[in-house]
């Protein structure tokens, strides 16, 4: 098994998180006998920094070469007030349109070790498992035009779909339910955008080829308000670009923390994979990362890239035992510092629990 990966940092945490997701690429390599190899470019305000731009074409070259690129983070305060286009965000945005990716997955779990992380009760989160099938590269992100007419006081963005784009990412939504409990919650806001009238036509015209396949719509509001009430009602949250971005964050609470939300963005060239999180500049270059998404998200590029279904779910493993065993971060320790780690020794904790695990 030979696997070549772009290692993408990125700012603030993004270094500190991939450099333990790379740890657990190559342990899982050493003990499985795989060949991976990897690579590193700029990103983001590193890459502005050096070469003046977000994303350096070595860096588009690099990825487009690579079997999967694994991204940390991108973002900083210093940027705040360059336009978007010359954001370090926007290094992230060309990245994903030129790798075609549409379809982000965004998993939030409810880890049994945890349930006393999250703020909502016990059995609420409890047997929580959700997964967003987020739309990467439409709707206002993308939509043109775009502008922000400083003269005339007024800006505007475009959320625009076409039907092709979205059967193409509610396909993965359905196939993927069709996995798991068999349900699909499609969220829009009909009741207000054309765009959402056009989606949710669209999601309900597929689903007549998924007969086993529960499909639901839900307005972005109320399902804002369900997921914190009954997360367990949840299976495959399909969903347009700015509201996945949003609920996703959201569902970091069923899970305890942001820190450990993984992501895989499929259907293009390259696959790309990112922690659902930011650079955190609050907690940047001080250990006090939680490692864990970027750690979880290893375990995507193993499933979905690499082909190692085994070997992923063994990632997975580690993750449970170590937070079994009591490891916790700062963002997880809610008051109780009694295992309190950092960022690389939780790292190291899953690479002894992975050991463990893999033995051939
Ligand atoms: P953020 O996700 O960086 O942080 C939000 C909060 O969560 C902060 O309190 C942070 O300390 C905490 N947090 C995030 N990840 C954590 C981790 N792994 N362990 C422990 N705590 C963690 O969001 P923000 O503060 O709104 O944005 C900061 C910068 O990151 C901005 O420039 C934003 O544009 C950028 N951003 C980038 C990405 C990406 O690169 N994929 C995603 C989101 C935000
Ligand atoms: C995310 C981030 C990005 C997004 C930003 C940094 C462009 O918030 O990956 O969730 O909005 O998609
Ligand atoms: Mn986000």
């Amino acid at each position: 098994m030979k696997l070549k990966v772009l290692v993408v940092a990125g700012d603030g945490i993004g270094p500190e998180v991939t450099g333990e997701a790379v740890r657990v690429l190559r342990t899982v390599a050493e003990l499985g006998g795989y060949d991976f190899e990897f690579r590193e470019a700029l990103i983001g305000g590193v890459a502005i920094k050096q070469h003046g731009l977000p994303l350096p074409s070595s860096t588009l070259d690099a990825a487009l070469e690579s079997d999967a690129v694994l991204l940390g983070a991108v973002g900083g305060n210093e940027f705040n007030s360059l336009p978007p286009d010359r954001r370090p965000e926007a290094g992230l945005l060309q990245l994903r349109q030129s790798l075609g990716g549409y379809a982000n997955l965004r998993p939030s779990f409810a880890w049994p070790a945890l349930a006393s992380n999250s703020p909502l009760k016990a059995e609420v989160v409890d047997g929580a498992d959700i997964l967003f099938v987020r739309e990467l590269l439409g709707g206002l992100y993308f939509g043109e035009p775009r502008s922000w007419d400083r003269e005339a006081g007024s800006a505007w963005n475009t959320m625009r779909y076409t039907r092709d784009e979205v059967i193409r990412v509610a396909r993965v939504a359905f196939e993927l339910a069709g996995a798991r409990r068999k349900k699909v919650t499609s969220v829009d806001k009909a009741n207000v955008l054309e765009v959402s009238q056009l989606w949710r036509a669209t999601v309900t015209e597929l689903a007549s080829q998924y007969p086993d396949i529960t499909l639901e719509h839900q307005y972005v509001d109320a399902c804002a308000m369900h997921l914190m009430n009954t997360p367990r009602n949840f299976d495959v949250v399909l969903t347009e670009n700015l509201f996945g971005d949003i609920l996703s964050d959201e569902a970091a609470v069923i899970t305890g923390s942001l820190g450990m939300l993984p992501s895989a963005t499929l259907g293009g060239t390259v696959n790309l994979y990112e922690p659902v999180h930011g650079s955190a500049p609050d907690i940047a270059g001080k250990g006090l990362a939680n490692p864990l998404g970027a750690i979880l998200t290893a375990a995507m590029v193993l499933r979905h890239s690499a082909k190692l279904e085994q070997d992923a779910q063994a990632v997975e493993t580690a993750v449970r035992k170590v937070l079994e065993q009591g490891y916790r971060t700062a963002d997880l320790a809610r008051g109780q510092s009694k295992m309190g780690v950092t960022t690389q020794e939780m790292g190291k904790h899953v690479h002894q629990a992975l050991n463990e695990i893999i033995d051939r």
